[in-house]
């Protein structure tokens, strides 16, 4: 397994490849409801938690949109279409602000949880690629500015 994370530059949005569908078929829409739940958990105490909900009830809403969004990416039904709207996740994110670390400590986190899942080592990997990749379009601030997420 290749956990690698790549190096960020400014400005750049690399094209994107989407995980296989297999990463849904093969761990269901539970297995990946639990993965982004165990995410999210290892957020809240990390260094940037200071940008995700307090609130259980925000933090659970956080945590459905965005397993909704992952199972429909991974080709499943369109929870997040229906739930959310298109998901122009670049712009949702400007609603705070990320730097390029704290893109890297949102990876290690998912670095954590990904090394725990029992599935085929190339259905992994192909999930990992796709954050490694996409986390690249979040990244919108060189500095924290302390731009704080409205959390509705
Ligand atoms: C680069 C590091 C990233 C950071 C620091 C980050 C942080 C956040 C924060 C603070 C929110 C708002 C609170 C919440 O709803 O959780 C959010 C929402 C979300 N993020 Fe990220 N994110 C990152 C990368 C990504 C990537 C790579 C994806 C997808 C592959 C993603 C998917 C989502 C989704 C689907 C939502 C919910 C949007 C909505 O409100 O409908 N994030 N993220």
């Amino acid at each position: 397994m290749d956990f690698s994370i790549s190096q960020f530059e400014f400005r750049q949005r690399p094209p994107v490849t989407k995980p296989t569908s297999e990463f849904l078929t093969k761990f269901s829409e539970e297995g990946i409801r639990k993965m982004v739940s165990d995410h999210y958990d290892l957020l809240i105490n990390s260094e940037i938690k200071h940008l995700f909900p307090r609130n259980e009830e925000a933090l659970n809403k956080a945590k459905q949109n965005s397993a909704d969004f992952f199972i429909q990416i991974c080709g499943g039904p369109t929870y997040y279409l229906e739930n959310r709207g298109q998901p122009m996740l670049a712009k949702r994110h400007a609603a705070g602000s990320i730097t390029p670390e704290a893109r890297v400590v949102w990876l290690q986190c998912y670095i954590q949880v990904l090394s725990k899942l029992e599935l085929p080592e190339d259905v992994i990997q192909s999930f990992w690629n796709y954050l490694n990749v996409f986390s690249f379009w979040m990244v919108n601030a060189k500095e924290d500015y302390n731009v704080r997420f409205d959390k509705e």
